[in-house]
């Protein structure tokens, strides 16, 4: 009788679980299909249970023969060939699945501004399959978090990016750089003036995020940077099955190397973390973002919450992975664009002469570069390094007379909208600068189809850290050579993550 009962209830806690499996990955995504299609957005046929991405798939694996070079900045139909296309059938708002998870793709800013405008930043999700894809990287850091933890997370961190915090870190990002103009000399003086500039600049990045953010010293900055690398290389080489039901349980090799070098990186943060619990030091002349995570990790932190210490790990990582890959790779097109446009990398360097001259390099003085800043909002219209916005809705959206519903998987394609030619004009594709000049939008007929940094409330927390990067590292760079673009470049711009060179950035660096 007792194992009657047990059979009894073991069935019924398969019937519950299976009935569970049925309505998130079966009844809950074909219903918000269908609340969608009622919007009249319509999309690709998917397939069950890989919903569109083996058609995304076939073009998007970075292959060796795929280069080209042709050096075109029409670059939407190569780096998202599934969704040019797509465009070209169903306009710039339709539905794709990945997975068994239906996504709206949007490239038309006038139908985000009417969301954005419904929506404020607190109840803005991320999506769900990315969050538990994504894991490993960046935990429930800054850029997955939601709702309340969002607000209190966002609050702790803003003041990282004061003036004066950030007036402080100038000496960290002009020795960093200086050491790395040292090893570019050597390696010219050797006889081999082409130089890997991509590689260089995330690699010294990295170091920086890692020096102004967490005070790291060299050796463990360079181990969870390569560790970091690695993850980002495993996750994002090529379009994966993300939101494929099991596809963790699957893909178990993989799943399980990506879970170890994440752990291997939380164990390298902890003991930087735990070492500066204990050594108590502050930065010299400034608080970085283990300072303003400790706060919070004591029983009175400033805005009453505490927290953990697997919270201050994300953090760390989410402000390594990124902080210094998205200005690293606009300071590297910026350096590819500049050697192709002469004229651009001489008016920078007289507009350097001008403006700093002599003078030590520091945050009043760099304001005045404006052409500089007119060049960076051009190389990130022209190769936007965070290529797209994400969001999942938290409640049903009303727009005019439609209902995007509770749950909404959104993907923003910021690629697309800054190669529009009916927002930008006829020049979309070519390198003009001086459309900054008196715009801060740069001539784009909306005002949400330029968004390098993202948008609302939840626009990216270290925008002002990156001008300021940006600018010190050009400066040095400009100053003390020229640029020319490699024969070995293969102009083959793809998304890891970010929009990154496939084949690296090969430069012919000469000291002037
Ligand atoms: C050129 C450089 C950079 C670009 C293009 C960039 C781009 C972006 C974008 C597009 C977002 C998403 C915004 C959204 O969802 O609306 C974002 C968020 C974020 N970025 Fe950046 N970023 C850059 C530099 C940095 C730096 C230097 C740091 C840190 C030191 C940083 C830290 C973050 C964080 C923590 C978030 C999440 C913010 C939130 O959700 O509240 N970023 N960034």
């Amino acid at each position: 009788m007792v194992l009657l009962e047990i059979f009894a209830l073991l069935a019924i806690l398969v019937l519950v679980f299976l009935l569970k499996l049925i309505f998130s990955w079966w009844i809950s995504p074909i219903q918000r299909n269908h609340k969608l299609q009622t919007c009249g957005f319509q999309g690709p046929t998917p397939n069950f249970p890989f919903g569109n991405i083996q058609e995304m798939k076939k073009k998007n694996s970075v292959d060796s023969s795929s280069g080209s070079s042709k050096l075109t900045h029409d670059i939407h139909s190569t780096v998202f060939p599934y969704f040019s296309r797509w465009q070209n059938s169903y306009g710039k708002v339709f539905i794709y699945w990945l997975g068994a998870e239906p996504f709206l793709y949007i490239a038309d800013p006038e139908f985000l501004k009417k969301m954005s405008t419904e929506v404020i930043a607190k109840r803005w999700g991320k999506p769900n399959v990315f969050r538990n894809d994504r894991e490993p990287m960046f935990g429930k850091g800054l850029v997955m978090a939601e709702g309340s933890e969002w607000v209190h997370h966002r609050h702790v961190i803003a003041p990282l990016f004061s003036p004066l915090n950030l007036k402080a870190m100038v000496s960290i990002m002009v020795d960093s750089t200086k050491q790395m103009i040292d090893r570019w000399i050597t390696q010219i003086d050797s006889g081999n003036p082409e130089m890997d500039v991509e590689r260089e600049i995330v690699a010294t990045a990295g170091e920086i995020i890692a020096k102004t953010s967490c005070g790291m010293k060299d050796e463990n900055a360079r181990k969870i940077g390569e560790k970091l690398h690695t993850l980002q290389m495993k996750l994002f080489k090529t379009t994966r099955y993300v939101g494929v039901p099991y596809i963790k349980c699957i893909e178990m090799k993989k799943t399980l190397e990506t879970k170890k070098l994440g752990k291997e990186i939380d164990k390298l943060l902890l003991y930087v973390i735990e070492t500066r619990k204990e050594s108590k030091v502050k930065q010299q002349g400034r608080e970085d973002l283990l300072d303003l995570l400790l706060q919070e990790n004591q029983v009175d932190g400033k805005y009453g919450k505490i927290l953990t210490t697997k919270q201050l790990v994300d953090e760390c990582k989410t402000f390594f992975i990124g902080g210094h890959e998205t200005t690293a790779l606009a300071i590297s097109w910026t350096l590819m664009l500049l050697a192709m446009h002469k004229d651009w990398q001489n008016q920078l360097r007289d507009e350097i002469r001008e403006v700093v001259g002599d003078k030590d390099v520091d945050i009043n003085v760099l304001a005045g570069l404006k052409k500089m800043k007119w060049v960076m909002n051009e190389a990130l219209r022209l190769y936007p390094t965070a290529p797209n916005v994400q969001r999942q809705s938290r409640e049903d959206i009303k727009l005019d007379n439609l209902t995007i519903p509770n749950g909404t998987n959104m993907w923003i394609d910021v690629v697309a909208m800054h190669h529009d030619s009916s927002l930008w004009g006829e020049n979309v594709n070519e390198f003009r600068p001086e459309r900054f000049m008196d715009d801060v939008n740069g001539g784009c007929n909306q005002k949400m189809g330029y968004l390098p940094f993202g948008f609302g409330g939840r626009m990216c927390v270290g925008r002002n850290l990156s001008f300021m990067e940006y600018k010190i590292v050009l400066t040095l760079l400009l100053s003390r050579f020229s640029f020319n673009i490699s024969p070995n470049y293969i102009h083959s711009p793809c998304i890891m993550l970010s929009l990154r060179p496939a084949y690296g950035l090969p430069l012919i660096v000469q000291p002037l």
